[in-house]
């Protein structure tokens, strides 16, 4: 039904209108919300827009739609796209805080509450997940994704994309979700967004393509490109990957939109001369959308009509946007988004949204350290300090692009504190500093804030600001006199305990010795405050794992946990290997650490076969793991993989599988994992896929140090 449609739209379109349908133009924001750029409603009454960037609103949308309905010559309805990150209204955790919850169902919801809450507001297609794998936290935008592991970077990848897209793409409630930046957007040198990135072709394929990959194969109906180029090829005039592997080897047949002129910045790149240039090495690449530049509907009619462009490029693009709209359903009902401006309201920051953002943020959460059992605190305490620039700012919870998320709706640490403990204790609250200012003057209330207290809490980390799109750092360290607040307040030689909000990893090093307990808090999202004193005061425990390295301090980027391992890796006792001589070549702390409030111990794990053949491939896995401690906990078992011995060089271990487990004290649960071919295999010298015989070992345990472990041998055919 869909073609036969297409068709008979398609054989009655002008070339103008074809090109219309490409075209995308950016809405503008004002102090009463979202409006349309002046004289772009003449422009879809030309049929000149085929969709909208950030253009949302009900009553805004419906009144579009309508010009394109009743007023446009072929009457195709608009789609309107906005970037739906983490969360609408009620803001979710970054993406990064999500993905520390190694909870994809948990991410599934989050994104299907932004995907109701977006709809609602007539929103039809959301430019998210991020889902570049990002190995250096100085590139702001390390924030958006789930971190530097191609294996859980997936897992978020299909769970955001059928969270977003809803079971029924049909639904009035489904967007269609964009995988980006495609390909290697996270890999800009120097961790500098939009730089270009070097990435040798079996890092592309292990690393940089398996998240979108999944994304496809879970059904995502965008991609958009990236801003980056690959080794002299901007990723807007790349054919070779978009068309060659996106849309050849992995059949993907859905709607390629450029990121924002990105058509036009191949002329900044030095690929293209003129507009006209820019945009046919754009189409020609499979680029189907044309976001902002407005090149493809101004420079290419004449292209086209000189035949300087083929019409099956043009045609090929154009079917693939009326394919959306058609799985949308609007071409049945076009209105469907936004005609019921009842639901707007009615599935706005519900309770229950609130109540998944509340659960989200808990699980996101990660316990980094937690020296002589400092937390939980007790909620009776006496009197408790509370200090640092973050313990009390709305907007300081939500982190950045948060759709139409506001500060008021945010519920702060100190408020949540205030709720929590009523009368029990007594707090005492001294800002100290500005997250980034050279400004000292505060540091003596906060100590005399210290020291009137049984045990001080901190909110440190980051502005909003300082992380996502254009927001690179070149330190990792608190920004501003935080670290030497925080050193100042844990000289009165009180418990204190670091909660960081931030987005990125931070080399928190020097308070190391000094606090003893730090929890990564990233920006939580709405419930932030609340979700900060569950896990504090115990009432939930903390459960989320790194899913990014952290460096000891800048200068060990690049540092992640499956690298290969060099022909001499660092030794104690050799100077000659792979190492520093200023600091440890261990990170600070280690990809999927995250403490609890109990223990866990584990059993070496064992497999089913000692021996696979090479037709047949399946493995599994057995973990037994225990809560050795005294309280009821999540864990989150990870299973990594080494090849020991192949044709060429293997990463030390790659993540395998990961589940949470909750346990009471004293339980054991054994774990069952299932390896396959795709979990063996390697690209050899020739880039082939295959699984080749020798041992592979196993290991298990609760994050990539995890010690135990058990071999197995695939043998030779
Ligand atoms: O979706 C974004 C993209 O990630 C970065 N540039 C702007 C786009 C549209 O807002």
């Amino acid at each position: 039904a869909e073609k036969a449609y297409v068709d008979a739209l398609m054989a009655k379109m002008t070339l103008a209108e074809k090109l219309g349908q490409l075209n995308q133009p950016p809405g503008v924001g004002n102090n009463t919300g979202p409006a349309a750029m002046a004289g772009s409603e003449d422009q879809v009454r030309r049929g000149e827009i085929g969709s909208w960037l950030g253009t949302h609103g009900a009553a805004l949308t419906c009144r579009l739609q309508r010009i394109a309905i009743e007023e446009s010559r072929l009457g195709i309805p608009l789609l309107f796209a906005y970037d739906v990150i983490h969360g609408m209204r009620t803001v979710f955790p970054v993406p990064l805080g999500e993905a520390s919850s190694f909870d994809p169902d948990e991410a599934r919801n989050a994104a299907r509450v932004a995907a109701v809450e977006a709809t609602a507001h007539g929103v039809h297609w959301t430019y998210a997940p991020m889902v570049d794998i990002a190995r250096d936290p100085r590139w702001g935008r390390i924030v958006e994704g789930a971190g530097e592991d191609p294996y859980l970077g997936s897992a978020f990848a299909a769970a955001r994309v059928q969270g977003f897209q809803g079971e029924d793409l049909a639904a009035p409630d489904t967007l269609l979700a964009t995988a980006k930046h495609f390909v290697g957007y996270g890999a800009a040198e120097g961790g500098r967004d939009y730089n270009i990135a070097e990435i040798p072709e079996r890092t592309l394929r292990e690393v940089y393509l398996p998240p979108f990959k999944a994304a496809v194969d879970a059904g995502a109906q965008s991609v958009m490109a990236a801003f980056n180029e690959i080794s002299g090829v901007p990723m807007h005039a790349h054919q070779p990957l978009i068309e060659g592997v996106l849309r050849g080897d992995w059949g993907w047949d859905g709607l390629l939109v450029s990121d924002y002129t990105g058509v036009l910045e191949l002329m900044e790149h030095g690929v293209a001369a003129t507009r006209e240039d820019a945009g046919r090495l754009g189409l020609r690449a499979g680029v189907d959308v044309d976001m902002v530049s407005n090149i493809y509907l101004k420079d290419l009619p004449v292209a086209a009509q000189a035949g300087r462009v083929p019409m099956a490029e043009v045609d090929a693009s154009v079917r693939r946007v009326l394919n959306a709209k058609f799985r949308l359903g609007l071409f049945d009902d076009p209105y469907r988004y936004c005609k019921d401006s009842a639901r707007q309201e009615a599935m706005t920051l519900t309770p229950e949204h609130r109540a998944a953002a509340r659960r989200m943020a808990q699980k996101s959460m990660v316990l980094l350290k937690n020296e002589g059992d400092v937390l939980p605190l007790s909620k009776s305490l006496g009197t408790l300090a509370v200090i640092g620039p973050l313990a009390d700012e709305p907007w300081g919870m939500l982190g950045n692009w948060v759709g139409i998320g506001r500060p008021a709706d945010a519920v702060t640490p100190l408020a949540a504190l205030k709720e929590a403990l009523g009368e029990r204790t007594r707090l005492v609250v001294a800002k100290g500093a500005d997250i980034d200012s050279a400004d000292t003057s505060g540091f003596d209330k906060a100590v005399r804030a210290a020291r009137e207290a049984d045990a001080v809490l901190m909110f440190l980390g980051e502005h909003p600001e300082m992380s996502a799109e254009a927001n690179n750092r070149t330190s990792l360290d608190l920004p501003g006199v935080q670290q030497q607040l925080a050193l100042a307040v844990a000289a009165t030689g009180k418990p204190v305990v670091v909660v960081l909000l931030n987005g990125r990893p931070l080399s928190t090093g020097a308070l190391q010795g000094r606090v003893p307990a730090i929890l990564e808090a990233w920006f939580p999202g709405v419930e932030g405050g609340n979700a900060i004193v569950d896990l504090l005061f115990g009432d939930v425990g903390p459960s989320g794992k790194l899913p990014v390295t952290v460096p000891r301090n800048v200068g060990q980027v690049p540092i992640y946990h499956a690298h290969r391992n060099t022909g001499r890796p660092p030794a104690k006792d050799n100077k000659y290997t792979s190492k520093y001589i200023d600091v440890p070549w261990t990170p600070l702390y280690p990809f999927g650490h995250g403490l609890g409030y109990t223990t866990f111990g584990y059993d070496a794990p064992t497999v089913s076969r000692a021996t696979l053949a090479p037709n047949d491939l399946a493995q599994q896995v057995s973990v037994r793991v225990t809560n050795t401690g005294q309280r009821a906990g999540t864990e989150v078992v990870q299973l990594y993989l080494r090849d020991d011995v192949a044709s060429v060089t293997r990463p030390v271990r790659e993540l395998r599988g990961f589940r949470r487990v909750e346990l009471q004290p004293g339980e054991s649960r054994t774990v069952m994992f299932e390896l396959g071919f795709e979990d063996l295999a390697l690209y050899d010298a020739d880039m082939r896929r295959v699984v080749e015989p020798g041992t592979f070992t196993v290991f298990a345990g609760g994050s990539s140090e995890a010690e135990q472990s058990v071999a197995f041998k695939v043998v030779a055919r």
